[in-house]
């Protein structure tokens, strides 16, 4: 609009200067003559020339830069023309705001800038913003917010205005939503597997609401802090600020926490800590235990089961982390290292014991029965080594059951006789799994047995590869290894067969 008005005025000036060098005292001879003037116009783009003294560009782009004169007619009287004006229409400076860092989602206490930017020429600027925030921008083309809060959300936009010609102004720029929420967020954690099992990696993944938008994660491991009643927690190596948001750990044997957070910017901003997730164990070779009376995993409601900790400390926690996720750290009746438990439906859950000086035990599975009449499966806590022989049974609240039980596993019916005990003789890695009894037309819960490997086996498999290994290649060690390398491999060898 600024522009095309720059033309009307300017032409409509101009244009009276060939009229002005032919008759002096023009205005006042001519008054009522003035219709009969038609004019020419000079300028590249004009195919049709308009013939009125009034030349409207109505909305101004770049191609109508350029020369314009113009020359008045009356009858078959020409005037000169007129001077040629140079119009220069410069693409559009309308404002751009940009958010730095333009995070979709910011929250309270992070740094962002809020910049409005007008582009092409070396024109000078003051700028004004407009604003619906509670806290106001100051009229500058940079607004850095350093801790921002809610107060700053809002539409910003924002003009130009010529620092030489304060009346010339750039248009309004599009408005721009800053968002701050008032939350801090809470990253979510989830490690895979659950349960360790052996060789495998653990994953841990950490997942801010919104994952797009520039965080880098810590990984932190939970150390047992029993005078806090929490932990404390321990950055894993190579886990600060990771540009991944999974972290994968190798040869983990223990019962362990694991924690996340995340930043982003600068200055960093963090997340609070994720809530603590873990990876049980179920061996019970570790240096602490947890032993279950009576020994199996399923229990009637209002039973007494005691959970007792074993290993060479004198203070203990016992966990908890119950069938819907959340995560208890206290027993209420705790007596030396055991926890005595009046069973209710809530205590379905994986329990583990934590020591005062940070060690985690073995953890294991109790599951509390539904069917308040129904039966219970009398199976093992703890995972049952491969070649041993085991015997599952079904129990009701009054007596065990001695005859007449369905057993199922994996939900198929593998035992339907006049029988009250499922044998297994020798058991293998095939037996692992969910196992369930039925008990005149009442089902039991279903509950895992797990299989470890024969540890005395697995240790001669290792030995026989060492031994294989140093057959075929202890010939070339000899000729090639120094000393110490030779020693290294003794050390090693030793190390395994223990
Ligand atoms: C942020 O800026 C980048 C480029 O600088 C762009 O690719 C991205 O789409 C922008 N994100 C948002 C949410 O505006
Ligand atoms: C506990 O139950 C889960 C399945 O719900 C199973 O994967 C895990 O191995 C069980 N742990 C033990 C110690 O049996
Ligand atoms: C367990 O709780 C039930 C119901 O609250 C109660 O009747 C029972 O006496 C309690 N048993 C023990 C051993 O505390
Ligand atoms: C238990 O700990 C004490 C002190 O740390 C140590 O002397 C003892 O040998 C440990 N016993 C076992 C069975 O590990
Ligand atoms: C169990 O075995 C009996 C006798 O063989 C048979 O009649 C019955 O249908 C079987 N039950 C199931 C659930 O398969």
């Amino acid at each position: 609009m600024f522009l095309s008005l720059l033309v009307l005025v300017f032409m409509a000036l101009k244009c009276l200067k060939p009229t002005v060098t032919l008759q002096p005292s023009w205005t006042q001879i001519y008054s009522g003559e003035t219709v009969t003037w038609t004019y020419e116009w000079r300028a590249a783009k004009l195919n049709t020339p308009p013939t009125s003294n009034e030349h409207r560009i109505i909305r101004a782009t770049e191609s109508d830069s350029g020369g314009y004169s113009c020359r008045g007619r009356r009858d078959y009287f020409f005037s000169e023309w007129s001077d040629i004006i140079t119009l220069t229409v410069s693409s559009s400076n309308r404002p751009v705001v940009t958010l730095y860092p333009n995070w979709s989602e910011i929250y309270r206490g992070e740094t962002i800038t809020v910049r409005c930017e007008i582009h092409g020429g070396d024109t000078e600027w003051d700028y004004e913003w407009e604003t619906n925030s509670r806290i106001k921008a100051p009229n500058q083309n940079e607004y850095r917010i350093r801790s921002a809060s809610s107060s700053n959300s809002g539409n910003y936009r924002c003009k130009g205005r010529m620092k030489s010609s304060q009346h010339k102004t750039t248009e309004w720029s599009d408005s721009v939503t800053l968002t701050v929420s008032d939350n801090k967020p809470r990253p979510v954690l989830t490690v895979s597997p659950s349960w360790l099992s052996p060789g495998a990696s653990v994953t841990l993944n950490c997942e801010v609401e919104h994952p797009s938008a520039g965080w880098s994660f810590y990984w932190y491991k939970a150390v047992p802090d029993l005078s806090e009643k929490s932990s404390s927690y321990e950055l894993l190596p190579d886990g600060s600020g990771t540009a991944q948001d999974s972290y994968i750990i190798h040869g983990q044997t223990h019962t362990a926490g694991y924690v996340c957070r995340a930043g982003r910017g600068d200055p960093e901003y963090h997340t609070d800590h994720s809530q603590p997730e873990f990876v049980w164990s179920a061996d019970v070779h570790s240096a602490a235990s947890l032993t279950v009376s009576p020994d199996r995993v399923q229990h009637f409601t209002s039973d007494s089961v005691s959970l007792t900790c074993e290993g060479n400390f004198t203070e203990w926690r016992v966990r908890k982390f119950s069938e819907d996720g959340r995560l208890y750290s206290d027993c209420r009746r705790m007596t030396g290292s055991t926890c005595n438990i009046n069973t209710s439906k809530s205590d379905t859950a994986v329990y583990w014991c934590e020591s005062g000086s940070g060690e985690f035990s073995s953890a294991v599975n109790i599951t509390v029965q539904n069917d308040g009449n129904g039966p219970i499966l009398v199976s093992p806590v703890h995972p049952v080594t491969e070649g041993a022989s085991v015997s599952l049974s079904c129990s009701l609240r009054t007596q065990k059951i001695l005859s007449n039980v369905f057993f199922y596993h994996n939900d198929k019916l593998i035992q339907n006789d006049t029988r009250g005990e499922l044998k297994i003789s020798a058991v293998s890695k095939s037996d692992e799994g969910f196992y369930k009894c039925q008990y005149s037309g009442r089902e039991s819960a279903q509950s895992w047995m797990s299989v470890k490997g024969d540890s005395s086996f697995s240790l001669l498999m290792i030995f026989r590869l060492i031994l294989g290994f140093v057959f075929v290649f202890l010939p070339f060690l000899l000729f090639r290894c120094s000393k110490g390398e030779n020693f290294f491999l003794f050390l090693y060898f030793k190390h395994k067969v223990h």
